[in-house]
């Protein structure tokens, strides 16, 4: 079984990932760290409660993250607009008691890591703050994480928060681009594929009354097909989190490319993701140069991927 952290900032496709999670016999969910992103860091640790709360895992540890970006600055943007107020679709879940861990997110990853070199895969469903915390923490990690699944970027397509940027990577480029820098076994999965795998509307109300999962993911998903409504014009969401969910116990499912990622840190593009894909040899060194090689999906079998999903 692969032992997995998620370090997420829940979120409806964050929800999605994290139940589907919860029903793979591939995986072991060793704990859940929790970033700013589509929520603030508080409200994201008391949704994973939630989520613990609603699959009966309440033993599962969960670790606060980050609530500045790695520059020191606070991240005031939520993205209330694609997931209501609370992140979950404005059904406003009821508080649920739980027991923060001791360590900080970033101090977790790297204990984890040390305790079980090569096994554990970190799948960052927010902005990268605490992996990139957790590189500094720990020198040695970058060689202990069996794999760091990271849900961000954009390369072939425009971002999601303007034409340059995506908004994992939005919500922290320098963090992202440290990842980029010191990462070892990194993938991402960016919208280039996940702007592929669609749950529909019909697929959702279809959830409904299948067990406690399946209730729960089809009342929060309204408020966010409402709004993929308004913004693309579609009856359908796109499934980002639980995509990137999917690339790590079937990775077979992509075509990936190995490329050297730059995130731009400053300017209009801030958050934009460019990547070397290694095809010539440049005359001269560049940004790029020494970066290590990260492994880029370039495409899904979706039809493989979203019925999948959907069972989980
Ligand atoms: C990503 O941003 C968040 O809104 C989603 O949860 C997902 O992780 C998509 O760009
Ligand atoms: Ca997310």
């Amino acid at each position: 079984k692969i032992k997995l952290i998620i370090d997420t900032d829940p979120g409806i496709d964050d929800a999605m990932a994290i139940l589907a999670a919860f029903n793979s016999p591939e995986v072991e969910i060793i704990g859940l760290t929790t970033i700013f992103g589509n929520v603030r860091t508080p409200m994201a640790t008391q949704n994973a409660f939630v989520l613990l709360n609603l699959a009966q895992q309440m033993q599962v540890p969960v670790a606060e993250g980050s609530c500045d970006q790695l520059n020191g600055l606070t991240k005031t943007r939520v993205a209330d607009f694609v997931h209501g107020a609370e992140g979950f679709g404005n059904t406003y879940q009821q508080l649920v008691e739980g027991k923060k861990h001791s360590l900080t997110a970033a101090q977790f990853i790297a204990n984890a890591a040390s305790e079980h070199p090569g096994e554990v895969v970190v799948l960052a469903l927010g902005p990268v703050t605490n992996i990139a915390l957790a590189y500094k923490v720990d020198p040695q990690l970058r060689t202990r994480l069996k794999e760091v699944v990271i849900l961000g970027g954009a390369f072939q397509s425009n971002g999601n928060v303007n034409p340059a940027a995506e908004a994992n990577i939005l919500g922290d480029p320098d963090a992202a681009d440290y990842v980029m820098e010191q990462g070892n076994n990194v993938r991402l999965v960016s919208l280039d594929v996940t702007h592929q795998v669609e749950f529909t509307s019909k697929d959702m109300d279809a959830l409904h009354g299948r067990g406690r999962f399946g209730s729960f993911i089809s009342d929060i998903s309204k408020f966010y097909i409402e709004y993929y409504r308004k913004s693309y014009g579609v009856d359908s969401c796109f499934v980002h989190d639980p995509t990137a969910f999917a690339a790590v116990f079937r990775p077979d499912l992509f075509t990936w490319q190995a490329g050297k990622v730059l995130v731009l840190t400053e300017g209009v593009a801030r958050g934009m993701t460019i990547m070397d894909h290694c095809v010539r040899n440049w005359a001269a060194p560049h940004a790029w140069s020494d970066r290590p090689l990260v492994q880029v999906a370039v495409a899904v079998q979706a039809d493989k991927v979203a019925p999948m999903l959907l069972e989980r």
